[in-house]
């Protein structure tokens, strides 16, 4: 359900467990406010990154200290080697050192890794406590604060270790995406064209006609299509907590996108490998008969016009690309099922798709 600058998230399984997230420019300086009515007395761990911190975990810390409010910082070193054993058990002594009790409060403010991972302690120290996401990087806003998957990485692959364990509430705000390098905007860009792609035609043509003050990060445009998107995916999540149905749709453009990601030894950034991924599953899809051609060239021009890449990277030539396809959290008994595009705004799921045919599109 969506109102102004609100979308409640309703859990169909346990509605004690829905919860708001709030999209409003300026919402970060009202957050211990709004803690301050429903938190008294209570402890508040709040854990971020190494470049959040000095640019917006210093003045929360001031917000909570001027109500009155006892709130500790944690810092993390920035980057994804973050979502790792080693900081997780860091994390867990500092907190019990701190008097962490099964009230306390702890808040992700960051991006997708400090959520994962902040997400992560809350969902395991005391056997849970709850957590609140202040997300602050645009992936982070449109997505991985939204649905409660948190976790680390193994050797073995990215996000193999975790929980579900939803927030209490997200609270995103638009303006702190200004600070964003613009790498990192253009990464969260890909996922909102992704789910736009797969679920709200309106929104993918809201986004071709804004496409120039989206890019220049215009507040107020910035909050309607963080929380539109937002909103995608919190519907998403609503009715399928636990990823077994129709959740398989936000993962356009990821069959592929994952595989490119682990060929390059992650140094590819998700959101360019999501966006080349995107555009090499719905060339499958075109010659598939399943999406047409114009509405291919719609995707492709959006993409262009946004500055994320519609060619595959170098990296999707190695040999080992295959093998890293059928390797995929996605598929069945070796073979990957593809959740491909039948149109803008729409996808179909568990498509099996030749390996012939990637061959021939990744030749291209
Ligand atoms: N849990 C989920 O459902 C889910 C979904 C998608 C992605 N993820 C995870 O999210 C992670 C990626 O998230 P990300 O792209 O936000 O990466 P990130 O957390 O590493 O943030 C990207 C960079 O931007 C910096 N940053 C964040 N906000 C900033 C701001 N306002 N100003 C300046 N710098 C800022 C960070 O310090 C970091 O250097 C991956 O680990 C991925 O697996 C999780
Ligand atoms: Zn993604």
């Amino acid at each position: 359900m969506v109102s102004d600058h609100k979308i409640r998230v309703r859990l169909e399984a346990a509605p004690d467990r829905s919860y708001d997230i709030i999209v409003k420019p300026g919402v970060l300086n009202d957050v211990p406010g709004f803690l301050k009515a429903q938190w008294k007395g209570k402890n508040i761990y709040l854990i971020t990154d190494s470049h959040v911190a000095p640019l917006y975990g210093a003045g929360l810390l001031r917000g909570f200290a001027r109500e009155g409010m006892n709130a500790r910082l944690f810092e993390i070193p920035a980057g994804e080697a973050s979502k790792r054993e080693a900081i997780i058990h860091s994390l867990y002594g500092k907190l019990l050192a701190a008097g962490v009790r099964r009230d306390s409060l702890i808040i992700a403010l960051g991006g997708g890794v400090v959520g994962d991972v902040a997400g992560f302690v809350a969902a395991t120290i005391l056997r849970g406590i709850r957590y609140i996401q202040i997300p602050t990087s645009l992936l982070a806003q449109v997505d991985s604060s939204v649905g409660g998957k948190v976790g680390i990485d193994h050797r073995s692959g990215k996000n193999l270790i975790g929980a579900f364990h939803q927030p209490v509430a997200v609270y995103a705000d638009p303006s702190v995406l200004g600070t964003l390098p613009d790498i990192e905007f253009r990464n969260g860009l890909a996922e909102v064209v992704k789910i736009a792609a797969a679920l709200d035609a309106s929104l993918f043509e809201r986004i071709e006609r804004d496409a120039v003050t989206i890019l220049q990060k215009s507040p107020g445009v910035l909050a309607r299509v963080v929380k539109d998107a937002a909103g995608l995916k919190a519907s998403v999540v609503e009715s399928d907590e636990f990823e077994t149905g129709l959740r398989k749709s936000l993962n356009v453009g990821h069959t592929i996108g994952h595989a490119l990601e682990a060929v390059s030894d992650y140094t590819l950034k998700h959101g360019m490998a999501v966006a080349a991924g995107t555009v090499l599953e719905s060339m499958i899809a075109v010659e598939m008969g399943i999406l047409d051609r114009a509405n291919f060239d719609r995707l492709i021009h959006l993409l262009q016009t946004l500055r994320l890449p519609v060619a595959p990277p170098k990296v999707a030539k190695k040999k080992k690309f295959f093998s890293a396809l059928s390797v995929d959290k996605k598929s069945e008994g070796g073979r990957p099922r593809f959740v491909l595009l039948n149109a803008i705004g729409s996808c179909v799921v568990g498509i099996d798709v030749p390996a012939e045919l990637i061959r021939k599109v990744i030749a291209r």
